[in-house]
């Protein structure tokens, strides 16, 4: 039983094959309100990243509600390639450029006005190095939203138990303000889940 939760761990991890657009689909059912709160949260216009994209559910929506140019990295070589068949006319209208990628090693050049990643942190290598490598990436003004699940309602997950980062809201909060990044939360879900809203502000003394 444990082989068979650490597989489905790996799976929302760095989703490979059947299995990984089987846990991909899964996600798009569970996240709708995180995806929701982060299409209100986005601009009209200006450069947008998601890190972290899975199928690319989430950057479908973003290109239907708004102008805006839309980019994404994600670790898996699958997931790149499922994300750009779902999103397959906005990738050859050049709407949205898709690449393998880390949140410590952001494949783009220039800046970006809006960064967001849902669901991954529990994964990354190393917290402190992918948000420091996003505000690099973040325009002066620009905003990020680390968007998940809370660590209470990811216990109840048993599969959560293998290779998943469990944080607590003041935990992100003081990662991001560290790096120097003006913080604050927004609940989703009262309990469940939030988001870490997050702004450089260059002008400002942090
Ligand atoms: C739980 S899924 C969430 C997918 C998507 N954000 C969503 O909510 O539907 C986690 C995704 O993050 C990717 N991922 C894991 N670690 C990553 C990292 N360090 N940098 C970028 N993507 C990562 C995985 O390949 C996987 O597609």
């Amino acid at each position: 039983m444990g082989n068979v939760k650490k597989y489905w761990a790996r799976q929302f991890g760095n989703p490979t094959g059947v299995g990984g657009k089987i846990a991909a689909f899964i996600m798009n059912r569970m996240n709708k309100e995180m995806y929701r709160s982060v299409v209100a949260s986005a601009p009209q216009n200006g450069r947008i990243l998601d890190v972290g994209f899975g199928n690319g559910a989430l950057l479908k929506r973003l290109s239907r509600a708004t102008d805006a140019d839309l980019f994404g990295i994600d670790i898996s070589d699958d997931m790149v390639d499922l994300a750009a068949k779902r999103n397959r006319k906005a990738v050859e209208n050049g709407k949205l450029t898709l690449a393998k990628g880390s949140a410590d090693n952001i494949v783009f050049d220039g800046q970006f006005d809006f960064v967001y990643t849902v669901n991954t942190v529990y994964f990354w290598q190393n917290l402190e190095e992918g948000l420091a490598a996003i505000k690099d990436k973040l325009s002066d003004g620009g905003k990020f939203i680390n968007v998940v699940y809370t660590k209470e309602w990811l216990d109840k997950l048993s599969y959560t138990r293998y290779g998943f980062a469990k944080y607590a809201p003041d935990e992100l909060v003081a990662a991001v303000v560290k790096i120097g990044l003006k913080a604050e939360i927004i609940e989703i879900n009262r309990g469940k889940s939030f988001c870490v809203c997050a702004t450089r502000a260059d002008g400002d003394k942090v």
